[in-house]
């Protein structure tokens, strides 16, 4: 007979009793009976997080999990070796370092749309990232056109007129302040400045200075249940960043557009993204129009081996 958790299920005619699917479980819901894996059924204290170690750990073949789905490892801008990939073998750090520091921030776009099936290819690769309790409870929400990115910008900045208005009120300042409230202080002293300044530049000199010009944006929310919403998007937006290199693409997040999109959630009802989704990272995407001669380095990290 089958043995079924809520969501494992292992054919005993093919499993062959070796115990690697126990030995990988993070929730220790595994175990041998008779010779044979058996998945316990959930319960408060041990419950199948879906994570798929044991039918990637598998030698046979025997386990799969419900909701996993495989077509997300077809992609239709390029193929992929579907074989799993041991630690230290096949490639190479040299080229995964190169593209590591090779990705920038990228403020100047062409124009030419970015095709939605890149984007499709993205989001599925972004999906590969790990997650707090493997939740995976992210949205992406896709742009593809420069006019709905404008459409959005005029949003944010609408957004960013009214706080600038009430953070030019001294008084409103202090006495937030005075009563705890140091946020409107802080943006004042810390914000407001460049972004006034910005939001001169758009209107005299129809510059996009807050999605640099690009053509599609993704943004990455998530839907009500995620244990470490904010990590779980931007390892997210990780994958994007660095894939959208290999492609071609330019990347830049947008964490202006984020915050304006937590404080001021009418805006996203207008994207028709739900009321109970929040959105934790902003990625704008199009093909580059700038170019670097050179890597560059990085400040000198704080690092400590104890
Ligand atoms: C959380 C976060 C928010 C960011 N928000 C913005 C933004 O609103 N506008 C922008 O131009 N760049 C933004 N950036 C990009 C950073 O400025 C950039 O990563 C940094 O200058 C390092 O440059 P690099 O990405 O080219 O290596 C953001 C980066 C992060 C990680």
């Amino acid at each position: 007979m089958l043995s079924t958790s809520a969501s494992v299920t292992i054919d005993p005619a093919r499993c062959s009793g070796c115990g690697a699917c126990i030995r990988v479980c993070p929730s220790d819901i595994l175990s041998l009976e008779n010779g044979t894996a058996r998945a316990a059924p959930d319960t408060h204290t041990a419950r199948c997080l879906q994570c798929g170690h044991c039918m990637a750990a598998c030698p046979e073949g025997a386990v799969t999990i419900l909701d996993l789905d495989p077509d997300l490892q077809d992609f239709s801008t390029f193929t992929m070796d579907p074989v799993w990939l041991p630690p230290g073998k096949g490639l190479s750090t040299q080229g995964l370092a190169r593209l590591i520091c090779s990705r920038r921030s990228c403020r100047h776009y062409s124009q030419a749309p970015v095709e939605r099936e890149r984007m499709a290819d993205l989001i599925k690769l972004a999906v590969f990232a790990p997650s707090g309790t493997n939740s995976q409870a992210w949205t992406f929400t896709c742009l593809t056109s420069r006019s709905e990115v404008l459409a959005l910008g005029l949003s944010i900045k609408a957004f960013f007129e009214r706080l600038n208005k009430r953070a030019e009120n001294f008084l409103l300042r202090k006495s937030l302040a005075l009563v705890g409230n140091k946020t409107l202080d802080h943006y004042f002293t810390n914000y407001y400045p460049s972004v006034k300044t910005a939001m001169e530049q758009m209107e005299k000199e129809n510059r996009d200075r807050l999605f640099h010009g690009a053509p599609a944006l993704i943004l990455i929310g998530s839907s009500p249940g995620a244990t470490c919403p904010k990590e779980d998007a931007l390892l997210a937006a990780g994958n994007i960043l660095l894939t959208a290199h290999t492609m071609g693409l330019g990347t830049c997040l947008i964490g202006y557009a984020v915050a304006a999109m937590d404080e001021d959630r009418s805006i996203q009802k207008e994207l028709g993204i739900p009321e109970s989704e929040t959105i934790h990272a902003a990625v704008a995407l199009g093909y580059p129009d700038e170019t670097y001669q050179r890597i560059t380095g990085r400040k000198n990290p704080t690092i400590r081996f104890c």
